[in-house]
């Protein structure tokens, strides 16, 4: 894992992401044809060529039939399955690690994180693979229509978005054992979670090579696609529009304010009663205050948006930490699934206290336009 920055960017605070620097000179086969490979070692050698870690990515691609007849996509999604296997098998120990009655109440709480990053990295591979085989995605690469070809792109960030964060999972499941002298478990799991990473960052280094994902120019948010406006291209212009729009602008669904002049006094309190699963944005606009509270934005709310009132106005302050027996990812104060389910929040310092020394937490919320 990389250092977290200082301060991220001003407008979006997204968790920095191992992004896998393949230094392969993208292919430019289009995405539908297989070019000619006499055997399937010669295809195996030209995927692994530019991965971080070939000796892993040679291996996982022998388990493939018929590999040198494959796509690229379909060698992709191949990998990816085998990733999932491996995952899944990862979680199942886990799960039979917790059923142990001597397990101390913080490896009991690191590793249910791990559960549940282990769970998202799973979300995020089954989204690579619908990308992979979307028509976007499988739109053959000499297509002279430009709409296509932007679908592609778009598609392609969307792939490296979600690779990139599925790499970083695995690493801020680890994270959450950084206290404990060892612990007792973390060495059991941590080979196969690097292994994890590692499939993952292979798979993205293969998906670089596809028609749609050649090299962009320097990202502002290493990761998150190609900017347009100032925002990441997947952001949709109604969504730009309002988080371009200042705090009193925006129409918020619900009001968090500590003298009761809102919806909800607490955070958390409006959190808990967003809808799950929103189809649309839901915005909470968070009223100057400094909020002592942990902020948790489980799985199922997606689609949240904060709004502060500006910076050094409203400002969220944790008070667990990992000192109190809490582990890294809860700790952070608005949490990893805010910064991957909100999208992005606005100017949210979301990524977990850097190890060492506690007590460090901080979170604070404001607003694009001051
Ligand atoms: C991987 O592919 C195999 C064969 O196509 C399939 O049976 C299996 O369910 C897939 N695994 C996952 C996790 O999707
Ligand atoms: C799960 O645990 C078993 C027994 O400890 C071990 O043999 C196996 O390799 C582990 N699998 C993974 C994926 O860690
Ligand atoms: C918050 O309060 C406003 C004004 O009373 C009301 O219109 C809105 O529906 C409330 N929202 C929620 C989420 O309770
Ligand atoms: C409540 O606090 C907000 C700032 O958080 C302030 O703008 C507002 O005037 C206060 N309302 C009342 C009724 O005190």
């Amino acid at each position: 894992m990389p250092p977290l920055p200082k301060r991220p960017g001003p407008l979006l605070v997204l968790l920095v992401v191992a992004f896998a620097a393949a230094t392969a000179a993208a292919s430019s086969d289009a995405a539908g044809t297989v070019p000619f490979y006499p055997t399937a070692e010669a295809a195996a050698a030209a995927h692994c060529d530019g991965t971080l870690y070939p000796d892993v990515c040679l291996s996982t691609l022998a388990d493939i039939p018929d590999l040198h007849k494959k796509t690229l996509p379909d060698v992709i999604c191949a990998a990816v399955n085998r990733t999932e296997d491996v995952v899944t098998a990862t979680a199942s120990n886990c799960s039979s690690y917790l059923r142990e009655r001597s397990l101390s109440a913080r490896d009991r709480l690191a590793i249910s994180d791990c559960l549940e990053l282990l769970s998202t990295t799973m979300d995020d591979l089954q989204a690579t693979v619908a990308d992979l085989e979307s028509p976007a995605a499988r739109d053959s690469g000499s297509s002279a229509s430009s709409s296509a070809a932007g679908a592609r792109r778009v598609t392609m960030d969307h792939v490296m978005t979600v690779l990139s964060a599925a790499i970083t999972n695995q690493y801020t499941c680890l994270d959450g054992f950084a206290y404990q002298d060892g612990g007792r478990v973390r060495r059991y799991i941590e080979p196969t979670l690097h292994h994890v990473s590692r499939m993952v960052s292979n798979s993205l280094a293969m998906a670089k090579k596809l028609p749609g994902a050649s090299p962009a120019p320097r990202q502002p948010f290493m990761g998150y696609g190609q900017m347009v406006k100032g925002f990441p291209r997947w952001v949709r212009p109604g969504d730009r529009r309002l988080l371009q729009a200042p705090a009193s602008g925006v129409a918020a669904d619900a009001v968090v304010a500590q003298n009761g002049s809102g919806n909800y006094t607490t955070v958390s309190a409006a959190v808990a009663a967003a809808p799950t699963n929103s189809k649309r944005r839901y915005v909470i606009y968070i009223k100057a205050g400094a909020y002592m509270e942990n902020v948790e934005v489980g799985k199922k709310h997606v689609n949240l948006m904060f709004v502060g009132d500006g910076i050094g106005k409203t400002v969220i302050k944790a008070r667990r930490n990992v000192v109190d027996g809490s582990t890294t990812f809860r700790s952070a104060t608005v949490g990893e699934y805010a910064c991957r389910t909100l999208d992005y929040i606005l100017n949210a310092c979301c990524s977990a206290p850097p190890p060492p020394p506690p007590p460090l937490l901080a979170s604070c919320i404001h607003p694009v336009v001051p």
